[in-house]
C-alpha cells in the first residue's frame, strides 16, 4: 500500500484530541463543531485548512478577506469543507527591531498548527516579505499537502509624468531628500504616493521575488506570481488554489517533500537570477531547503550566476514593475525562456511536473518587460556569492543592482561599530571620509541583538550625498531591502556578533573586494588577526523569552537564519 493510500483523507477525525479513547474524541469533536453550525454532511468532507494572516498591522495583506472567500469558493465547488483558521502576521515595516526575527516564529505557528489541526490539505496565504517564506517553511515540515497563495503585488500610480511604486522610489526620492535636492513639502506628498493599493511592494523587491521563487519551485499555481492584489484574476487564482487543494486533500499528494528538492531549489536558484530578484531570497531559500535537509550551497549560486542571464528589466534593477510582468504574460514566460536550464521532472503543486506545465509556448511576450535568452537585460545573474579573509562563510553581492566601477576595489575602511554609531555619526559634517573609501557596519547579523534588519542599505554620509556621490561599497553582515540598489556587500559571515572575522576590522584597514575573483579580504595578517579577536567584546544576550531562543538557536545566513533545531526536520507523524 503507498503512503499516499495509507494517508486518505479524513477529515474532521484527523489528529484527534488525546482523551486516551479516540471514539470519545471523534463525539465531542463533531459535537462541538456543530455548534458553529456545521451540518454532519459538511463534517463528512474533507477538509482544507486555509492558514490566513490578516492583520491591522500589515498592509500588504489588506486583501486577505477576499482571497479567503475566494479560496473557499474553490474548495465548495469540488465538495470540501473549507475551514480558515489565523496565523500570526508579519507587516514588514510594523515590527521592531526587524521581521526577520519573527520569521521563524510564523514558521513555527504554521508548521504546528498544519500538524495539529484537523485538515486534510492547506491553502497558505501571505504576501509580505517574510510571510510566504515562514509558510513554506512551516508547510516543508509539516509536509502535508500545500498550496501557497500569495497577495500579489501592489499597482505603481502615476505622478507627475513618472510612475510611483513602493519601494524602490521610496528609497530614490528620500536619498534625493537627504541630498537636498527636493523639499520637505516635496517629500511629505511622495509619502502618500507610493503605497497607494492593497498589495506587496509593487517591484521586484523580496515579496515580489518570493511569489516568483514559490512558482519556481512548484509550491504555488503556474502564472501566480504577478497578478497584482486588487485584479480579478486574483480572486479568480485564489479559487483555483482552493479547488486545486481539494484535490490534493483526497489524493494526498503531492507532499512538500515530494516538491521541494535539490533540484526544485536548482531551478528556484535560477529563476532568483534571472529576475535579478531580492538578496533576502538566498537566505529565504536556504531556510526553506534546510526544512527538508536540502543545503543550499553558495559555490552552486556562483556557478549558476555565470550561466543564467537577467531576462527581466523590473525595478530596482531596470525600469518596470510587477503589474508589468503580469501585462507581458507573468513569470510563465521567464520560465520559458530558461527551459532548456530548468530540472523539467520536478513535480509541482498541479500534480503535473514542470516540463508538463511548461509544454504550451506563451503565446505573446512583450520583449520590453521579458528578454529573450539570447538577448539578455544583462549576461549574468543578478546575484553572486563572496567569500575571503572578511566572509570565510560567505557573503552575498547584487551586482544587478550595484556600480560595476566599484567591482574591483582595494580601499580604506570606515567602520561603524552598531547601528546606534552609524546613525549618531553618518551624518557628522567631521567624519573622516571620501567617496573612495568602503563603509562597513558591524554588529547587524543574525545573531545581533537587531537580529539581522534590512541596515546594509547604508546611508550615503551627508557630507558625500550634498557633494553628488550616489554609491560607495558598503560591507555588512546585516541583510538590505530587495527593493534597494547600489554596491552593497551584505550577510558576511560568521557575523560579528558570533565573532566573525568581521568584528575585527577597525577604521584605516585596507579592504579588498572582487567581483571577478569572488573574494572579499581584509588585508591583515593572520597574526593580527589573531591579536584582536583576544580583545573582542562579547555583546550581552536576551535572558528570557523569544529573544532568547532566537539568540540561543538562530543560525547564520548560509543556513537560512533557521533556528538550528528546525533544520531538516521531516516530523512524520507516527501512525
Ligand atoms: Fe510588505 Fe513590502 S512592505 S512587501
Amino acid at each position: 500500500m503507498t503512503k499516499q493510500n495509507k494517508n486518505k483523507a479524513k477529515g474532521i477525525t484527523n489528529n484527534l484530541t488525546n482523551y486516551g479513547d479516540p471514539g470519545f474524541a471523534a463525539y465531542l469533536r463533531r459535537s462541538f463543531a456543530r455548534s458553529m453550525g456545521y451540518s454532519l454532511d459538511s463534517l463528512n468532507r474533507p477538509i482544507v485548512g486555509i492558514a490566513s494572516s490578516p492583520s491591522g498591522f500589515n498592509n500588504c495583506h489588506r486583501s486577505m478577506p477576499d482571497l479567503v472567500e475566494a479560496v473557499k469558493r474553490g474548495v465548495l465547488k469540488r465538495g470540501g469543507l473549507p475551514i480558515e483558521f489565523p496565523t500570526i502576521s508579519l507587516g514588514e515595516v510594523f515590527l521592531s527591531p526587524t521581521s526577520m526575527m519573527f520569521r521563524n516564529l510564523m514558521s513555527m505557528d504554521v508548521e504546528e498548527m498544519l500538524k495539529a489541526q484537523p485538515m486534510d490539505a492547506c491553502v497558505v496565504i501571505g504576501g509580505c516579505d517574510k510571510t510566504v517564506p515562514a509558510q513554506l517553511m512551516g508547510a516543508a515540515s509539516a509536509n502535508i499537502p500545500t498550496v501557497q497563495l500569495v497577495t500579489g503585488p501592489m499597482m505603481a500610480m502615476p505622478y507627475q509624468g513618472e510612475r510611483l511604486g513602493a519601494c524602490t522610489d521610496c528609497r530614490r526620492f528620500w536619498g534625493r531628500y537627504r541630498a537636498g535636492e527636493i523639499s520637505d513639502t516635496a517629500i511629505n506628498e511622495i509619502e502618500g504616493k507610493l503605497a497607494t493599493t492593497a498589495g506587496s511592494c509593487a517591484v521586484m523587491g523580496t515579496a515580489s521575488t518570493m511569489a516568483c521563487i514559490t512558482e519556481a519551485l512548484g509550491m504555488s499555481l503556474p502564472g501566480s506570481a504577478a497578478i497584482p492584489a486588487v485584479h480579478a484574476d486574483r480572486l479568480r487564482m485564489a479559487e483555483a488554489c482552493g479547488e486545486r487543494a481539494m484535490e490534493m486533500a483526497q489524493s494526498q499528494s503531492p507532499l512538500p517533500e515530494q516538491i521541494i528538492t535539490p533540484k526544485s531549489i536548482e531551478n528556484a536558484v535560477r529563476v532568483l537570477l534571472a529576475v535579478s530578484g531580492s538578496t533576502n531570497a538566498v537566505v529565504h531559500l536556504a531556510a526553506i531547503a534546510g526544512r527538508r535537509g536540502i543545503n543550499l550551497d553558495l559555490d552552486m549560486i556562483n556557478r549558476l550566476s555565470e550561466e543564467t542571464p537577467v531576462l527581466v528589466n523590473l525595478k530596482p534593477t531596470g525600469e518596470h514593475y510587477m503589474q508589468d510582468l503580469f501585462a507581458a504574460g507573468g513569470l510563465v514566460t521567464v520560465m520559458h525562456e530558461l527551459k532548456h536550464l530548468l530540472y523539467l521532472d520536478c513535480m509541482t503543486v498541479t500534480g503535473e511536473t514542470l516540463g508538463e506545465w511548461l509544454s504550451d509556448e506563451p503565446e505573446w511576450i512583450d520583449r520590453e518587460v521579458v528578454r529573450p535568452f539570447s538577448q539578455p537585460y544583462q549576461d549574468k545573474g543578478g546575484l553572486i556569492a563572496l567569500f575571503g579573509s572578511l566572509a570565510p562563510t560567505g557573503a552575498i553581492l547584487k551586482r544587478a543592482a550595484a556600480d560595476p566601477s566599484l567591482f574591483e576595489k582595494e580601499a580604506r575602511a570606515v567602520v561603524f561599530d552598531s547601528l546606534e554609531d552609524l546613525s549618531s555619526r553618518i551624518d557628522d559634517p567631521d567624519l573622516d571620509v571620501e567617496p573612495e573609501d568602503i563603509l562597513v557596519l558591524k554588529n547587524a547579523g543574525p545573531k545581533s541583538v537587531v537580529c539581522m534588519p534590512e541596515a546594509g542599505y547604508l546611508p550615503i554620509p551627508k557630507k558625500l550625498a550634498t557633494r553628488g556621490v550616489k554609491d560607495m561599497v558598503r560591507i555588512s553582515d546585516a541583510r538590505m531591502s530587495g527593493t534597494a540598489f547600489g554596491t552593497v556587500v551584505l550577510h558576511v559571515s560568521p557575523d560579528a556578533a558570533s565573532g566573525g572575522n568581521l568584528a575585527l576590522v577597525q577604521s584605516g584597514d585596507r579592504i579588498r573586494l572582487s567581483v571577478k575573483d569572488k573574494r572579499l579580504d581584509i588585508l591583515l595578517s593572520d597574526a593580527d588577526l589573531n591579536r584582536r579577536r583576544e580583545n573582542i567584546q562579547i555583546h550581552s544576550a536576551p535572558n528570557r523569552g523569544y529573544a532568547k531562543l532566537y539568540h540561543d538557536t538562530v543560525t547564520q545566513a548560509p543556513q537560512g537564519c533557521d533556528f538550528d533545531f528546525l533544520r531538516g526536520q521531516t516530523n512524520e507523524k507516527p501512525e
